[in-house]
């Protein structure tokens, strides 16, 4: 049985991609209540890093991506045809020939990686590449620029991806985790009344490359479809910033719990230029976790107004705010990129 709590040490994964939870896994984590028994699987459709299930380790799931490379690369660690020994080896010698040949280097590997798609170079070149992203152009080739850092894999840099390399590969032993690649649709189609599902599609609009085409319409067939499913959920979802909230959480408020997670970003170094930013967590109201009193936060007024459309159900809702986060012990700062 699993009955997720807070997690106070949140562990990064080797690949970063765009919306990575990295932040808010103990904020996710502690808000859904879900017991897995003897044969309930925790369901992660999009599973870009997998951030979130890395962290919770459950026994058994299914872990999902459109993105084939994101799944070669960690069914290579699953199957054991990439060690951390493996991945120490590539980045050294491609660090190396990166400081001795620069960016012409980086562009070597993603030419031969579009090629080859060797999973070593797909970890190269994300961590190699501008801001942790993945992108692929329309013909599915991958276009991350540079990060113009040619001295970047330095022993400590290196160290610390084969520790993230083997950490995932401890976490995956002695469990049933099937990794696929596959559409949501395909994914939800699988999903059983004992198990939990863990929805974080694209940001609508943003980041859109050709594995992330994301629209309005399919938000609304993904929404559709989870109020079917026959098991707990729970989907994030950006809420709102100074200058845009998103409506469709507070048509959801009618039927489910939902939580919000207020963090802040920077604009340069300027104290002024601090921006907040809220992000939802729409929760199954059968499987949300009691608030502790250590992370319950006081609602409030302009929020709790907000949230509440006047003519809906009343919800559970809270506020996660990030400075509670940062009495966890949190052993990364990666910055969430492209919120
Ligand atoms: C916001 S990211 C998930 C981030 C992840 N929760 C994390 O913390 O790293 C969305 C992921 O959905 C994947 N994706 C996009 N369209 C998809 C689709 N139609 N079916 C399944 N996965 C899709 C993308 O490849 C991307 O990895």
């Amino acid at each position: 049985m699993i009955t997720m709590g807070k997690r106070s040490v949140v562990r990064t994964p080797p690949i970063k991609c765009q919306g990575i939870k990295t932040k808010l896994v103990p904020f996710i984590l502690s808000s859904i209540r879900w017991s897995q028994g003897e044969s309930g699987r925790w369901i992660e459709p999009f599973l870009g890093s997998g951030v979130v299930a890395f962290n919770l380790a459950p026994r058994r799931a299914i872990l999902a991506d459109i993105n084939p490379h994101i799944i070669r690369f960690y069914r290579a660690i699953q199957n054991g045809s990439i060690t951390p020994a493996d991945v120490q080896q590539h980045l050294f010698r491609e660090g190396r020939l990166l400081e001795a040949r620069g960016e012409a280097h980086y562009y070597a590997v993603r030419k031969r990686f579009n090629h080859m798609a060797d999973p070593l170079d797909f970890l190269f070149l994300n961590r190699a590449g501008f801001n942790g992203l993945i992108r692929f152009n329309q013909e599915a080739q991958y276009n991350v620029p540079f990060c113009k850092k040619p001295g970047r894999f330095s022993p400590a840099y290196i160290t610390k991806i084969v520790n993230q390399v083997r950490w995932v590969s401890l976490q995956m032993q002695g469990k049933a985790w099937e990794f696929r690649v596959a559409s949501w649709e395909e994914i939800l189609d699988l999903a059983r009344p004992e198990d939990f599902v863990y929805l974080d599609p694209p940001y609508e609009g943003r980041h859109t490359d050709y594995y992330n085409q994301w629209t309005t319409e399919q938000t609304e067939r993904l929404v559709a479809r989870m109020l079917q499913l026959p098991c707990g959920y729970a989907l994030s979802m950006w809420l709102e910033n100074e200058y845009r909230r998103n409506l469709l959480v507070d048509y959801l408020s009618k039927h489910l719990v939902i939580r919000v997670y207020q963090h802040f970003y920077h604009i340069g170094a300027e104290e002024v230029n601090r921006r907040w930013i809220r992000e939802a967590l729409l929760i199954h109201p059968d499987y949300v976790a009691e608030e502790t009193a250590t992370l319950a936060h006081p609602k409030p007024a302009a929020l709790h107004h907000d949230i509440h459309p006047a003519d809906s159900e009343p919800v559970q809702m809270s506020l996660f705010d990030a400075s509670i986060e940062r009495q966890c012990d949190i052993s990364t700062q990666e910055p969430i990129v492209g919120i």
